[in-house]
């Protein structure tokens, strides 16, 4: 059942905060902690509703999983063949990462499953994962629509592929990854441009044998005989750090510290284009945490101006771009988005979903195929937003509602949990809300 939230606007962000760990990280460290030769543990997970599906399918799968306090997990990993049998359908509810990610390792398994999910995880392209999986020999087959969820996966001997990705995407490039754990010789992947490489990272700090090759873009996985156990401490997340940034950049006095965050070079696109957009912020006290980038930062507010998101970036700030245009809608000038049409396929047509929002709030917008135009500074209307049922959605326009002039509802607020639990309390507590 969808909830609303009502937003209060006005006040200043202040204070330290810290962000729920990174969920791509996280659902990484789950699955393969699942294959691993032993007990891993994972300090500072997530705990938001796509975790929670991929816990929630490892477990289905037999593997012991204790939950130490809300942050910590300790996975009883049995090996790379080591799940059991499922009669029941894996059911990854929202969560992309969890069921592309896990339909690599499924397929390199010896018994047979079912994957799907929920109605918009039904909507959502497979045929990016399915093609290549079934060039290195996975056996696949769609039990509804062609493309879409609910597929079976059968036990399939696989062999090692060259594969030049079409587009840009991490969860493909995991998929094809992890069915190369499984592979007779090496996989090797060619992006076009490069996504974020937290299974990269991850599978090297397991003892995976995997080459990077910056100049041609192309990575080059060896099969290994086991995955190593680890302990693994995961970052906050910079796709939830990136709504209090732009709160604390577009609320006057604003001084906000966010502690502890991922700044892996592969996705801190948001603070770059931010940058550019003016904003006041400063990133302190740099260090690596299990392979990860890891930084806190300090925000302060400032006056952003439009500026244009294209080209190479786009893969380094796909998840930030709900954000980027509601924040773009109160800078000077125009923002213009270009080339993420992949904003399509995510849990809503988010270019669609923006362009509504946007509008309802008075701001000049015009919707691409591939993108926004928005004309900033044009439009303050307080208004009834919708969620979409998508957590970035919901969230995005939760910042913008903070800064109108009136106070403006979140229709299906509930789906922030998603990614973040907390976080409309959180919006409050830093602009010093109570309600
Ligand atoms: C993710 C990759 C991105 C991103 C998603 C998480 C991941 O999707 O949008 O939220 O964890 O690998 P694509 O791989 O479809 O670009």
């Amino acid at each position: 059942m969808n909830t609303y939230e009502t937003i209060i606007p006005g006040g200043s962000a202040s204070g330290t905060i810290t962000v729920p760990g990174d969920k791509s990280i996280t659902i990484r460290a789950v699955l393969l902690s699942a294959i691993a030769d032993g007990v891993s543990r994972i300090i500072g997970i997530s705990s938001g509703g796509d975790v929670v599906s991929a816990i929630q399918c490892i477990q289905q799968l037999g593997i012991k999983i204790e939950k130490n306090g809300e942050t910590s997990l300790t996975i009883y990993g049995n090996g790379m063949h080591g799940f059991h049998t499922s009669e029941k359908p894996l059911f990854c509810s929202n969560s992309g990462t969890t069921v592309r990610l896990l339909s690599g390792i499924l397929a390199g398994q010896r018994h047979t499953y079912i994957m799907t999910g929920d109605d918009s995880l039904k909507k959502r392209p497979m045929n990016r994962v399915t093609i290549p999986l079934r060039q290195m020999g996975a056996h696949i087959h769609y039990l509804e629509d062609d493309g879409f969820l609910p597929y079976r996966i059968q036990p399939a001997a696989l062999n090692g592929i060259s594969f030049s990705m079409p587009v840009a995407s991490a969860q493909v490039k995991s998929a094809v990854l992890l069915a190369g754990l499984y592979a007779q010789g090496k996989t090797v992947i060619k992006e076009p441009v490069q996504s974020r490489n937290h299974t990269e990272i991850m599978l090297a700090v397991r003892g995976v044998e995997i080459d990077i090759n910056k100049v041609k873009n192309e990575i080059t996985l060896t099969p290994p005989e086991i995955i190593l156990p680890a302990e693994i401490s995961i970052p906050g997340d910079i796709s939830s750090a990136a709504f209090f940034i732009v709160l604390a950049s577009l609320l006057p006095n604003s001084y906000l510290v966010i502690h502890n965050v991922g700044i892996n070079p592969t996705r801190t696109g948001i603070l770059d284009i931010l940058h550019s957009m003016g904003a006041d912020f400063t990133i302190n006290n740099r260090r690596l945490v299990s392979g990860e980038e890891t930084a806190d930062i300090e925000v302060r507010s400032s006056e952003l101006y439009g500026a244009e998101i294209c080209g190479d970036i786009i893969p380094r700030i796909i998840d930030e771009l709900p954000i980027i245009a509601a924040a773009g809608a109160f800078a000077d000038g125009i923002t213009v988005i270009k080339d993420a049409q992949e904003l399509r396929v995510k849990e809503t047509d988010r270019i669609a979903a923006l362009y509504v929002n946007l509008q309802k709030m008075g701001t000049t917008v015009e919707e691409c195929p591939d993108g926004l135009i928005i004309k900033g500074k044009t439009g303050f209307k307080p208004a009834q937003f919708e969620s979409f049922s998508d957590h970035r959605i919901a969230m995005a326009f939760a910042v913008a509602a903070a800064v109108l002039h009136g106070e403006s509802v979140i229709h299906g607020s509930n789906w922030a949990d998603i990614s973040f639990p907390g976080f409309f309390t959180l919006l409050n507590r830093v602009r010093g809300i109570i309600q």
